[in-house]
């Protein structure tokens, strides 16, 4: 059975990261959407509420399930005996970092190996940062958010923020 892992921080899951998804699951027999930490980032959601965005996401992909690591990629693979990664690509900015992620994730375990799904032309534009301003400023985010999780982001970012 061939598994692959999409990997991904989701803060939150965009309809850029839903069409990786799915074209990923029909290339594969089974789909984990692996939820990380990147020390880069400071994160708007919790882990808990960008699960659920997750889940929403895909609970109607029948091969495709979701669960969320604290460590690195890498282990997470070797623990679960999985190779591939799928990434979605949408520039020449993404494939950069790509390929050092790629190249760093291949010096910790050789096996790994990365395909890179270009994003489709109508989602070049859409980002999770992208979405976390247009929240910020109550814009319309449904043309960025999968539809399955739209009504549940807006009023969770309104919870999180009206503190
Ligand atoms: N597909 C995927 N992402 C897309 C996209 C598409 N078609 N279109 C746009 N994007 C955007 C996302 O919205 C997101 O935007 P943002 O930067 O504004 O947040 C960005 O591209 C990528 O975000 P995401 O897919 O969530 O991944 P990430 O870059 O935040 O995550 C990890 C990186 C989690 C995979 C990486 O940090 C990791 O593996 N962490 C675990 C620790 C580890 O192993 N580190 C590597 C050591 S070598």
């Amino acid at each position: 059975m061939k598994k692959c892992v999409v990997p991904g921080t989701f803060d939150p899951i965009t309809q850029g990261h839903e069409d990786i998804i799915l074209r990923a699951s029909k290339l594969f027999d089974e789909v984990v959407v692996l939820i990380l930490t990147n020390a880069q980032k400071k994160f708007l959601f919790p882990l808990s509420d960008r699960t659920r965005f997750v889940q929403k996401t895909v609970e109607s992909f029948p091969n495709v399930r979701v669960e969320s690591f604290e460590g690195l990629l890498n282990e997470y693979l070797t623990e679960h005996d999985i190779r591939y990664v799928v990434r979605g690509v949408r520039n020449a900015s993404d494939f950069e970092y790509e390929m050092l992620y790629f190249t760093a994730n291949l010096c910790l375990n050789p096996e790994i190996e990365m395909l890179f799904l270009p994003t489709i032309t109508s989602l070049h534009h859409v980002s999770s940062t992208l979405t976390r301003e247009l929240l910020h400023y109550h814009a319309d985010v449904s043309g960025f958010l999968p539809s399955a999780v739209c009504e549940d982001v807006s009023s969770r970012y309104k919870e999180l923020t009206e503190k």
